[in-house]
């Protein structure tokens, strides 16, 4: 009888498997990022900032060969003009602070600012996400600012509506220099109120709002009355059903019922406006690419049939990106789990957090996609000596096709009729020289953990493949056996086809 089991067309199958749940949040795919710098909304008001998305789609989707021209690049860098010393600064149209001083400290304790402020409506469309603070925001995909004539977060939300990806709204008092400081010549000027409206391209909210001020010279530039509110409508990929808003948590979906890991790793986007679409188009890469890299084991292609896309965050306050995580199957908000992680002192964590099924097909468990990520397990652990017990045989390389294989797991012995059937061909024929058959009891037959997740017809049709693998030739002959379970009779019809070397 063997003792050690040679499956050679399988070794090399699967040398590790994602790990599936949790799904941790890949940070290295943040590495050579810069981290980005806090932003103030200076420079000159209206110039909206664009960014070109093809660029950020074939930087972030590279490894998958997925193919776009980088053309018709728009500007991305906000023009700042150089002004001269003590020149004009733009007109502000706010209610100015002199009383009882013209500085920092009697401009944020005047009222005007706060009662603005608190009684603001909130814009069609949009959620408040912060009142009142003495802050302005640096969040995700700055877009440009305008000054704004009077304090209207609608005005301001109505702007950002018009301007392309902006999700997300900044409006506040900004106390600024009539005319621009110059060290020698006039280092503290006298101030002018500007309502600033800034536009995000991710959420505003009152973590990422901590831009408390500058100096300018002997200037103070400080801010009141600032709001945050953010555009909850998220425009659906074509081709995906509408957006499924999961808040400040990620998706972490466990083995599906079949045992099989439907996670296919992640993408990162890191500039520009956040938008689904990117994700989408990344999802879609990954297949033409899957589908024309098929695995060489003969197992089903892995498609995305659905993706988590959210703003990753570092210690509460700065967006790194646009993290895209890709599956192929669909999990509901029960699934959003993930709030994010640290690294050494750093949290990360997930904002904006939204996931996106294939209208067609939003992913459905497949029996041969499970039963090949077993096979690989199998291999890759050196299970085969439990299949040969789970299938109720001493000698692994002594079997062949099992082409009926309902019995669960745990009661393998004891109900139903398990048929193992020989194929006829030559090549799945096999060698039984001493062909020994045991009856097995549930009760002894443990389930490796590594197996644990898949159901008993998937081990049964990963275990079978794996005995079938195995080429043989030589005389045939054929024999029936019949096997007792632990607790009932259970018949074994084996139909085998046995060769001699
Ligand atoms: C803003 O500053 C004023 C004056 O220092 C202070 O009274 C107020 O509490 C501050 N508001 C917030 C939200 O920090
Ligand atoms: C989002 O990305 C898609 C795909 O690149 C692009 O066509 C679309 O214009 C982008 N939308 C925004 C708001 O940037
Ligand atoms: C949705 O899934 C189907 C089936 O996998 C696929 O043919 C189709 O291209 C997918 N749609 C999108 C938008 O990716």
């Amino acid at each position: 009888m063997r003792s050690t089991f040679f499956v050679p067309a399988l070794v090399a199958v699967v040398a590790a498997l994602p790990a599936p749940a949790p799904q941790e949040i890949d940070l290295d795919l943040f590495l050579n990022i810069p981290t980005p710098t806090v932003i103030q909304a200076t420079g000159t008001p209206d110039k909206i900032v664009t960014y070109d998305t093809k660029a950020i789609l074939a930087s972030a989707t590279q490894v998958s060969s997925i193919s776009v021209a980088v053309t018709d690049a728009a500007s991305s860098t906000p023009s700042i003009v150089k002004r001269a010393a003590c020149g004009p600064e733009p007109s502000g149209y706010g209610p100015v602070t002199t009383n009882p001083k013209d500085d920092a400290a009697s401009f944020l304790a005047n009222p005007v600012y706060a009662n603005a402020a608190n009684a603001a409506t909130v814009p069609d469309g949009y959620v408040q996400t912060f009142k009142n603070l003495n802050a302005s925001s640096s969040a995700y995909g700055y877009l440009g600012f305008t000054n704004l004539q009077s304090y209207s977060p609608q005005t301001c939300a109505t702007k950002c509506n018009a301007i392309k990806g902006c999700m997300g709204i900044n409006i506040y008092f900004e106390r600024d220099p009539k005319i621009t400081p110059d060290k020698t010549v006039c280092p503290n000027p006298a101030s002018l109120t500007q309502i600033k409206c800034v536009y995000w391209g991710g959420p505003v909210t009152a973590a990422n709002t901590k831009n408390y001020g500058r100096s300018w010279v002997s200037f103070s530039v400080v801010v009141a009355g600032s709001n945050g509110y953010v555009n909850q409508n998220i425009a659906a990929p074509s081709g995906y059903s509408d957006a499924n808003y999961l808040g400040n948590a990620a998706i972490n979906a466990p083995y599906d019922t079949l045992g099989y890991n439907t996670y296919m790793g992640a993408k990162v986007f890191a500039a520009g406006p956040f938008n689904a679409t990117l994700c989408a188009e990344a999802c879609n890469a990954q297949n033409v690419y899957n589908l024309a890299n098929p695995p060489t084991d003969g197992s089903p292609v892995q498609t995305c049939q659905f993706f988590n896309t959210y703003i990753l965050s570092v210690n509460g306050k700065t967006a790194l990106g646009q993290y895209c995580a890709m599956y192929s199957a669909s999990w509901t908000n029960k699934y959003a789990t993930n709030v994010g992680q640290w690294q050494g002192n750093d949290r990360y964590t997930v904002g904006f957090s939204y996931s996106f099924s294939n209208l067609t097909n939003a992913g459905t468990t497949n029996v041969a996609a499970a039963v090949a990520q077993a096979k690989g397990e199998i291999s890759a652990s050196s299970l085969q000596s439990y299949c040969s017990t789970f299938l109720g045989y001493n000698d692994l390389n002594a079997y062949v096709t099992a082409t009926s294989t309902k019995t669960p797991i745990s009661t393998v012995t004891s109900t139903s009729t398990l048929k193992i059937k020989a194929s006829s061909s030559s090549s799945s024929s096999s060698k039984a020289t001493s062909l020994s058959k045991r009856a097995v009891a549930s009760s002894s037959l443990a389930t490796p953990t590594a197996l644990t997740k898949y159901p008993g017809s998937v081990i049964s049709s990963a275990c079978s493949a794996l005995v079938t693998s195995v080429p043989k030739t030589g005389t045939v002959t054929l024999s029936t056996a019949t096997v007792t379970g632990a607790t009932s009779r259970s018949t074994v019809v084996k139909t085998v086809t046995t060769t001699t070397r």
